[in-house]
C-alpha cells in the first residue's frame, strides 16, 4: 500500500513518548460561586451543587492568552531548568483568539531570544477546548516521525474563558497549561488507541470577531459532549481489545481498566455524569451483566435502552450515577481540584485535571496506572486516549519528580484572592469594552497578581502588544513594576490587596520593540 509503513519502522521510532513534565498557571484572583449565586439572583445551590462549583478564576484586563502563555511556558523552564536549546518543537492550543494572522507561538519565541534557538517548528492549533489535545498529539507525532531532531516538544495549551451575562456565564474560567513532550517519558501516550469523534454542530462558537463571548447552545453542547464520549469510548475500546486480542487477551475493556479517568471539564457536575456514562456504555456492551447484584445491581430495567435516546433521561442518569458512585471517588474525584476551584479553562481543563491527578496521587498510587483522557471541543472535536504511567516509583524517579513539580497546587489555588462578584462584573464590562482596542493601556492593578506572571503593559496605535512580567521573588515590601500604568480608576476595578504581596524590584519586558520604563 503507498505510503505504509515498512515493517521495521516500529523498531527504529522512539521508545515510550509522552509527557515528560508539566506546568500550570492560573490567575491570582476568583470570584466565590456562593456569593456568585446571590448576585445573580438564582436558587442557592444552582452553580456549587447544580454545576458542582467552587470558584471561578477571572483575568482582569492585564492578562491576555499571550501573557498566560509566556507565564506558564516560562514557569517550566525554570522549574524544571531546561535550556531553550532543547526544543524543537512550540505548539499552541487555544481559542482566545486577539489576532486573526499572528500566533500565540510566535509571541512565546521572545523567551527564545536569548538562546539563539529560532529552529523550532510548530504554530497555534484552534477549535474550541481541543486545541490543547490537538497540539499535544501533534507533538507526540513529531517526536514519534522521521522529522524528530532529537529534542523536546513543547506543548502550550491556555484560555480565557468568559461568557456573557446568563446562565453560562459562571461556567467560566482561565489558565494555561505547559507539556514537555519527548521519549522516554514519564506519562506515555498509548499507541494506536486513540478514539476520536468528529462532527459538524454549532453548539458553541465564536461567530463575533471582535467579542470574546462564544455563541452557545447549551443544551446541545452537552448533547454534542455525551454523544461524542459514548462513540470515542466505543472506538478506543474496540481499538484497545484488538491489541489485546493479538496478545492473547480475549476481555473486554471496560472501565475497571482505567486505574483514573479525566475528562474534558466544562463543570464538574458533567463530569461526574461523564464517568457514569462509561459505566452505561459498559453495562449495554457487556453480553451478559449480573444485574441481582455488584455495580450492575438493580439495573436490569435498563437493559435495552439506547444510548441516543438518553442523554436527558433523568432515570437513566440518576440509576448510574448511584451505580458509579464509588468508582467516580476512585477514579475521577481528586481530578476535578482545578475545575471546581478554577473553572472551565477551555483548551487546558483536561490537563488542569491530569495536573490535579498527579498532585493529589503520590507516585506509588499513580505508577503503572493507566489514565484515560476524554477531550472535547464544541464544534466539535473529541478523543478518548489513555496515559500509562511510568512504573518507577522510587525517590528521585522521574515520576517523583514531576509529582513534586505539582504538589503545592493546592496551597497555590488556596493563596488566590477572593473578588466580589460585583467587581468580577466590572472586569467583565471593562474587558468587553477595552478588548480589541488600540492606543490602550490596560487599567488593571499588577499589584496581586503571582510572583513571575507575565502581564500586558500597553498596546500601541498598531494593535502591537507589550508585556512585562512581575518579580520571582518573594520578599520585600509592595511594588509596581510600572509607575503610570497603575491609574487611580484600578483600584475600582481590582480591590487592594489583603495583605502584602512580593516585592517587584524590576520588570523585564517583551514586546515588538523594547520599551523602557521611562516611555510609561
Ligand atoms: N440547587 C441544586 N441544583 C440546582 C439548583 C439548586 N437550587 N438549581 C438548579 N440546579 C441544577 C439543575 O437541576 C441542573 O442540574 P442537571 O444538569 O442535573 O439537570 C443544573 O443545576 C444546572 O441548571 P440548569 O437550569 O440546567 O442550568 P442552565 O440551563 O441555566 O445552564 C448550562 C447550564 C447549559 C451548562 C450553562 O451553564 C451553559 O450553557 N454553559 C456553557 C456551555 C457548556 O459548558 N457546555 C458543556 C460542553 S461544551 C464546553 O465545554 C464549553
Amino acid at each position: 500500500m503507498p505510503g505504509s509503513l515498512p515493517a521495521t519502522a516500529e523498531a527504529s521510532w522512539p521508545k515510550d513518548v509522552g509527557i515528560v513534565s508539566l506546568e500550570i498557571y492560573f490567575p491570582s484572583q476568583y470570584v466565590d460561586q456562593v456569593e456568585l449565586e446571590k448576585f445573580d439572583g438564582v436558587d442557592a445551590g444552582k452553580y456549587t451543587i447544580g454545576l458542582g462549583q467552587s470558584k471561578m478564576g477571572f483575568c482582569s484586563d492585564r492578562e491576555d492568552i499571550n501573557s498566560l502563555c509566556l507565564t506558564v511556558v516560562q514557569r517550566l523552564m525554570e522549574r524544571n531548568n531546561i535550556s531553550y536549546d532543547c526544543i524543537g518543537r512550540l505548539e499552541v492550543g487555544t481559542e482566545t483568539i486577539i489576532d486573526k494572522s499572528k500566533s500565540v507561538k510566535t509571541v512565546l519565541m521572545q523567551l527564545f531570544e536569548d538562546s539563539g534557538n529560532t529552529d523550532v517548528e510548530g504554530i497555534d492549533t484552534t477549535n474550541a477546548c481541543y486545541g490543547g489535545t490537538a497540539a499535544l498529539f501533534n507533538a507526540v507525532n513529531w517526536v514519534e516521525s522521521s522529522s524528530w531532531d532529537g529534542r523536546y516538544a513543547l506543548v502550550v495549551a491556555g484560555d480565557i474563558a468568559v461568557y456573557a451575562t446568563g446562565s453560562a456565564r459562571p461556567t467560566g474560567g482561565a489558565g494555561a497549561v505547559a507539556m514537555l513532550v519527548g521519549p522516554n517519558a514519564t506519562l506515555i501516550l498509548e499507541r494506536g488507541v486513540r478514539g476520536t469523534h468528529m462532527q459538524h454542530a454549532y453548539d458553541f462558537y465564536k461567530p463575533d470577531m471582535v467579542s470574546e463571548y462564544p455563541v452557545v447552545d447549551g443544551k446541545l453542547s452537552i448533547q454534542c459532549y455525551l454523544g461524542a464520549l459514548d462513540r470515542c469510548y466505543s472506538t478506543y475500546r474496540s481499538k484497545i481489545h484488538a491489541q489485546w486480542q493479538k496478545e492473547g487477551n480475549e476481555e473486554p475493556f471496560t472501565l475497571n481498566d482505567f486505574g483514573y479517568m479525566i475528562f474534558h471539564s466544562p463543570y464538574c457536575k458533567l463530569v461526574q455524569k461523564s464517568l457514569a456514562r462509561l459505566l452505561l456504555n459498559d453495562f449495554i456492551g457487556d453480553p451478559n451483566p449480573n444485574t441481582e447484584s455488584g455495580v450492575y445491581g438493580g439495573l436490569d430495567s435498563f437493559r435495552h435502552v439506547k444510548l441516543e435516546d438518553t442523554y436527558f433521561d433523568r432515570d437513566v442518569e440518576k440509576a448510574f450515577m448511584k451505580a458509579s458512585a464509588e468508582l467516580f471517588n476512585e477514579k475521577t474525584k481528586a481530578s476535578l481540584l482545578v475545575s471546581n476551584q478554577n473553572g472551565n479553562m477551555y483548551t487546558p481543563s483536561v490537563y488542569g485535571c491530569l495536573a490535579s491527578v498527579l498532585a493529589l496521587y503520590s507516585p506509588q498510587q499513580l505508577a503503572g496506572q493507566r489514565i484515560g483522557v476524554f477531550s472535547y471541543g464544541s464544534g466539535f472535536a473529541a478523543t478518548l486516549y489513555s496515559i500509562k504511567v511510568t512504573q518507577d516509583a522510587t525517590p528521585g524517579s522521574s515520576l517523583d519528580k514531576l509529582t513534586s513539580s505539582l504538589c503545592d497546587l493546592k496551597a497555590r489555588l488556596d493563596s488566590r484572592r477572593s473578588v466580589a462578584p460585583s467587581i468580577f462584573a466590572e472586569n467583565m464590562k471593562l474587558r468587553q469594552h477595552t478588548h480589541h482596542l488600540a492606543s490602550y493601556i490596560p487599567q488593571g492593578s499588577v499589584d496581586n497578581l503571582f510572583p513571575g506572571t507575565w502581564y500586558l503593559v500597553r498596546v500601541d496605535e498598531k494593535h502591537r502588544r507589550y508585556y512585562a512580567r512581575s518579580s520571582v521573588l518573594d520578599d520585600g515590601p509592595l511594588e509596581a513594576v510600572l509607575e503610570p500604568v497603575r491609574s487611580s480608576t484600578a483600584s475600582e476595578h481590582i480591590p487592594s490587596p489583603a495583605k502584602k504581596v512580593p516585592r517587584i524590584p524590576a520588570a523585564t519586558e517583551a514586546g515588538p520593540v523594547a520599551v523602557s520604563n521611562g516611555e510609561h
